[in-house]
């Protein structure tokens, strides 16, 4: 059975202090609610990680990276690597996001590597793809979500593929507050899982948890986590409020 899980992602925000605060929030009130069936992720700035995960419980909150290193260790100023964040008791972390394609390049040669070096320390990958607004009115979004799954992920063996969650994050819908309706985001997403199952087999294709992003907040989970092929939420702005991100979480238990 694939997990249902609500992951936030912080983004740049957050002071080291701010970042701890928000997380005993998550973390008392995740724990309050006794949230079983939803694996609960936050995903922090770097400089958090190792502070947040000894401050939450990793029987209700996995903590995630938005990034690593292309590269094992050495000489790459400024760059963290996977073993590092896997080092901070990290579980999970976020590869391919649209804003690391767009503002720093991010090229699918880029991500297989970043996914391999992830893979091999253990982490778990949430892989971002998703099409931009021209392509969706182009008609090129099945072409361009097929074409990131394909060159980011599919040199992977299966035994590895079953430690990747995908996340479709349509790039016009993220931080606009416009969402994609629910019938939209179902159709990505059943025709991401048709294109792991071709790749894969229909067992590992319905093992894989499918998250939907772009503006999901307290008042459209509901109907998005209602659809049978969105397993759960990949959170922007709205994990950065505890009672938002607990609402969202809240709503995928419900289901
Ligand atoms: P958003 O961001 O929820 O603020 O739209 C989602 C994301 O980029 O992961």
């Amino acid at each position: 059975m694939r997990k249902k899980i609500v992951a936030g992602n912080w983004k740049m925000n957050k002071t080291l202090q701010e970042g701890i605060e928000l997380a005993k929030e998550v973390n008392n009130k995740v724990k309050e609610a006794d949230i079983k069936n939803v694996t609960v992720v936050i995903g922090t700035p770097f400089i958090h990680l190792a502070e947040i995960n000894k401050i939450v419980d990793p029987n209700f909150i996995a903590v995630s990276a938005q990034n690593c290193a292309t590269e094992a260790s050495g000489a790459y100023t400024g760059e963290v690597s996977a073993a590092m964040v896997a080092s901070t008791g990290s579980k999970y972390v976020i590869l391919g996001h649209s804003e690391r394609r767009s503002y720093y390049g991010e090229n699918d040669a880029i991500l297989v590597k970043k996914v391999e070096r992830a893979l091999e320390n253990q982490l778990e990958v949430i892989f971002c793809v998703g099409e931009v607004l021209a392509e969706r009115e182009a008609n090129k979004h099945f072409e361009v979500v097929k074409s990131q799954l394909v060159n980011g992920l599919f040199s992977l063996p299966a035994e590895q593929f079953a430690h990747i969650v995908i996340a479709y994050e349509p790039v016009w819908a993220i931080g606009t507050g416009k969402t994609a309706t629910s019938t939209q985001a179902e159709e990505m997403h059943n025709f991401i899982r048709k294109t792991v199952a071709e790749k894969y087999g229909q067992a590992v294709a319905d093992n894989t948890s499918i998250l939907y992003g772009g503006s999901c907040n307290a008042k459209n989970a509901d109907e998005l986590f209602s659809q049978p092929n969105v397993d759960g939420g990949l959170i922007g702005g709205a994990s950065l409020k505890a009672d938002d991100f607990m609402a969202i979480i809240n709503a995928r238990q419900n289901h």
